[in-house]
């Protein structure tokens, strides 16, 4: 039976009136948008690592700017991302401990390496491409501050997608030697991709009350089925292989059937056994440690400045 805060609430959503930090809503509500907004920030931030260790080995000084202006979004998103789960009444600093704790998530496929420049290219193609599709569907999300950041961030996502693309595109009609750079790394990143999207509804705990209250506006596998349905027409027009080889055009679906990822190794990533979660949690406490100083500084500066002004 619901109280009427609750119902009013309810109506709200079905009536797609957004609700804003003010706003009375359920904890539960909240406290699923704490845990959503800020894993998703974490995903920014934990996510320039990938890319980021190949700023410096970029093929080209072209490919080394674009690299690096992208990488520099993905820290801006991370920043509108904490500073909506801000306006539920948590810091972003307790947000970062809670991550560097093991107590909050990041995208799976974060926890994967990059080995080599064709997989730059089949990051910025794959899993920006995976994340567009996820973010353009939440720039509708029930919650006021989380959906303007969504379409703030979507604007800048495209040229992330495109960029990666184009550096795949480059090597999949390159050399011989560049074009099986560029299928390993499609065969290596593709299932780590889907898993981006979440377990299937069925196994997803949180999917059906996250429809509810509209925080979640399509389910895994829909927002999945979308990015195989964009994607496959891209593998095959580079002249790659599949890189699963069940894929297969269904006329009466009109989508595209395929496997589903392992979702055995899913779970056993996301619970910290990926090739990468040590050396990701490693490498963001000493970065938050190394700049101990820098917001320490800050701080006084600030506080310097206020006090005059009282003065
Ligand atoms: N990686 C890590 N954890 C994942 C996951 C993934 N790919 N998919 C699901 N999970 C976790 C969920 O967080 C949840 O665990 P929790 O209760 O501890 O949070 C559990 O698995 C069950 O999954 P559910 O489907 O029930 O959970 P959700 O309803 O939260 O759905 C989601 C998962 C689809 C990822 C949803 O949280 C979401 O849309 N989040 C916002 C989008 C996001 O985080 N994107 C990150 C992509 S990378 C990125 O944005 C950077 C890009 O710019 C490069």
């Amino acid at each position: 039976e619901m109280s009427p805060e609750e119902q009013h609430f309810q109506d709200k959503i079905d009536n797609d009136v957004k609700i804003e930090p003010k706003d009375w809503m359920p904890e539960d509500y909240r406290r699923t948008l704490i845990r959503q907004i800020g894993q998703h920030a974490h995903s920014e931030v934990v996510g320039q690592l990938p890319e980021g260790n190949w700023i410096t080995r970029a093929p080209t000084l072209e490919r080394k700017a674009i690299l690096l202006a992208k990488v520099q979004d993905e820290a801006g998103h991370g920043l509108y991302l904490y500073s909506a789960a801000e306006t539920l009444g948590v810091s972003r600093d307790e947000l970062i401990e809670l991550l560097h704790e093991g107590k909050m998530k990041y995208s799976s496929i974060f926890n994967y390496p990059t080995l080599n420049w064709a997989d730059i290219g089949a990051v910025g193609w794959l899993v920006d491409g995976a994340a567009i599709i996820n973010q353009v569907a939440l720039q509708r999300t029930s919650y006021g501050p989380y959906s303007r950041a969504m379409i703030r961030i979507c604007k800048e996502e495209s040229f992330h997608a495109r960029q990666g693309y184009s550096a795949i595109m480059k090597m999949a009609f390159g050399t011989p030697e560049q074009k099986k750079m560029a299928q390993d790394a499609v065969n290596r990143l593709w299932f780590p991709a889907l898993m981006m999207f979440g377990p299937s509804d069925k196994d997803s705990v949180h999917s059906e009350q996250s429809m509810a209250w509209k925080i979640k506006v399509k389910t895994n596998d829909e927002l999945r089925q979308q990015f195989v349905d964009q994607t496959v027409p891209q593998i095959d027009y580079l002249g790659l292989e599949r890189p699963d080889p069940t894929i297969k055009w269904n006329e009466e679906r009109g989508h595209y059937d395929f496997a589903m990822p392992d979702w055995d190794e899913f779970f056993n990533v996301i619970k910290g056994n990926g090739p990468c979660n040590a050396d990701r949690m490693e490498n963001r406490r000493k970065a938050w440690e190394d700049g101990a100083w820098v917001r320490e500084g800050l701080l006084e500066h600030a506080r310097k400045k206020a006090a005059r002004k009282v003065a």
